[in-house]
């Protein structure tokens, strides 16, 4: 860490930008404040009185500085930039932000750990958040992926469980806990495929501007003709993929928590600006009923010998926040946050997604979060009006529809290309958890890892299975044996080669 970058120079920066002439500190209200270091007492040493409104103002801000952090992701970083078109995907899409080459619209990116809490280090073996807010001309489109492109469970039913498993143990508060850990993974094996990539190289990024994102789950595109294809998204870093190794990686967490948001605000306060060029696969429904695996399934990716990469765009970040809490703690992405061209699949994932995103909203920032001036479309016409911080007008619009005072309508083109959707089959829950689940795991540890790489996923895997009971050990063993058999016999060994006490479940 250099001792005087531009995360160090920044209050250095704001006085240099500054006459010497200075405004007066004033009250929430706006009220010149006429001293502010001395609370308002009686004499000397007597009490402070009730009247001391400067004080009461001040420490009741104070005491309502914090909010609830995020319940995943809680620790990011994030910036503001363009999305521009360099590919016509109109064949496919006819969402506004696609239409045409050269287009350009605003985005907000927020970066993040997906475990740790608020003061968490940024060098953790963990998922990376890497969520995009395009600012369009029909409204937001929150495009909510991370750093890998498939997740542990495929049932949104799982994920707090999941989640659960990779937050304190609410007894001890300690985290990891890593029979808490290992007994959910060994129990639910559709987690093997995200397992293998966040233990191996990937697993800590050395940047947020050097790893890729993915949308992850399947959306769909419906084009002007009104045909619906399925899609995934993909954002591939144009600076090169970095990552840190175990021991160093532990060794900036005590030195530098927050290597990685250093990183970038140094980079785009110096004009380094780090941009990622977007793809999409596509596949037709009539693949979609075909494919060997599921399409719906995020713990599995679509092969890009079957689904290439298309490109579509790249995006640039540009510009540092100004406010953290502002504008990134308040940043609120909803994976409901739709364009017309772009809708949702039956990804059970992104159905529960659908729901969840904006209800930790309500409940971290409000119902009125989209008037905040970081989460704000450029335009809103509805018939929701009030609540807390409420800030729009409607210009006196009708509050009711249907009326007959020219209040806003339903929009012809966005119902045009509303797919209709036919459904069949009997309600019921089905636990996929035995569903094809190695496939893929075993050609990536297979076919994709290189020799040096496995090496590197079995010892980090060691590191943390090695602290788990071995009832829960064995089982997962015997789940790495269905990847590869060498693979779990080389775990085995390695763990082995310590010595660990053995319980009884
Ligand atoms: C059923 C599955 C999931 C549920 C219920 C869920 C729920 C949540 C919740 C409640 C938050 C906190 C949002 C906030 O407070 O603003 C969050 C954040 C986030 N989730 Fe998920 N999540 C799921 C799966 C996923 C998947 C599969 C991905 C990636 C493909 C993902 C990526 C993210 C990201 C990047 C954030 C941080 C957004 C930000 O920077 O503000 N999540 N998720």
């Amino acid at each position: 860490m250099s001792s005087r970058d531009s995360t160090a120079n920044q209050l250095l920066e704001y006085s240099r930008k500054q006459t010497d002439h200075r405004d007066p500190i004033t009250t929430s209200g706006g009220n010149p404040v006429p001293e502010k270091d001395a609370s308002l007492t009686v004499g000397y040493h007597g009490p402070i009185l009730f009247q001391d409104w400067v004080l009461i103002d001040e420490l009741a801000h104070f005491s309502r500085e914090r909010i609830p952090e995020r319940v995943v992701h809680a620790k990011g970083a994030g910036a503001f930039g363009y999305f521009e078109v360099t590919h016509d995907i109109n064949q496919y899409t006819a969402a506004k932000v696609f239409s045409e080459i050269g287009k350009k619209t605003p985005i907000a990116v927020r970066f993040s750990q997906v475990a740790g809490e608020m003061g968490s280090a940024d060098t953790n073996r963990d998922f990376r958040g890497f969520a995009v807010k395009f600012y369009t001309e029909d409204g937001i489109w929150d495009l909510v992926g991370n750093n890998f492109p498939v997740f542990f469970v495929r049932d949104c039913a799982l994920f707090p469980n999941f989640i659960h498993v990779l937050k304190r143990n609410p007894s001890t508060h300690i985290r990891p806990d890593y029979d808490m850990f290992w007994d959910f993974i060994s129990l639910r094996e559709e987690s093997m495929h995200a397992l293998l990539m966040m233990f191996a190289d990937r697993g800590i990024p050395a940047s947020y501007r050097q790893m890729h994102g993915y949308g992850a789950n399947t959306f769909a595109f419906v084009n002007a003709q009104g045909k619906f294809n399925y899609c995934k998204f993909h954002y591939l870093t144009n600076q090169g993929i970095a990552n840190l190794n175990s021991d160093l990686a532990e060794k900036i967490n005590g030195s530098d928590p927050d290597y990685l948001i250093r990183d970038l605000y140094n980079a785009i306060d110096t004009g380094n600006y780090p941009s990622w060029t977007m793809y999409v696969q596509i596949m037709t429904p009539e693949q979609a009923a075909k494919t060997s695996y599921d399409p719906f399934d995020d713990s599995k990716v679509w092969l890009h010998a079957d689904f290439p990469l298309i490109p579509v765009g790249r995006f640039v970040l540009n510009k540092n926040p100004k406010s953290y809490f502002a504008e990134i703690e308040q940043i609120a992405f909803d994976v409901a946050h739709l364009i017309p061209g772009i809708e949702p699949s039956p990804d059970r994932m992104l159905q529960g997604r659908l729901f969840n995103y904006g209800d930790t909203h309500r409940y971290r920032l409000g119902i009125n979060t989209t008037q905040l001036p970081v989460n704000s479309p450029f335009k809103v016409n509805n018939y929701q009006r009030d609540g807390h911080s409420s800030l729009q007008s409607q210009n006196g619009a009708p509050v009711y529809h249907p009326n007959s005072f020219k209040g806003p309508e339903e929009d012809r083109r966005a119902k045009a290309l509303s797919p209709i959707i036919p459904l069949v089959g009997d309600a019921q829950r089905i636990d996929s958890g035995q569903d094809e689940n190695y496939a893929q795991p075993r050609l990536l540890y297979q076919r994709v890892l290189k020799p040096a790489e496995r090496g590197r996923l079995i010892q980090n895997i060691v590191s943390w299975l090695k602290n788990a009971n071995n009832v829960i050990q064995e089982r997962q063993l015997a789940n790495f044996a269905k990847v590869d058999e060498d693979f779990s016999r080389r775990i085995k060994e390695a763990i082995n080669a310590g010595s660990h006490p053995q319980v009884n479940l």
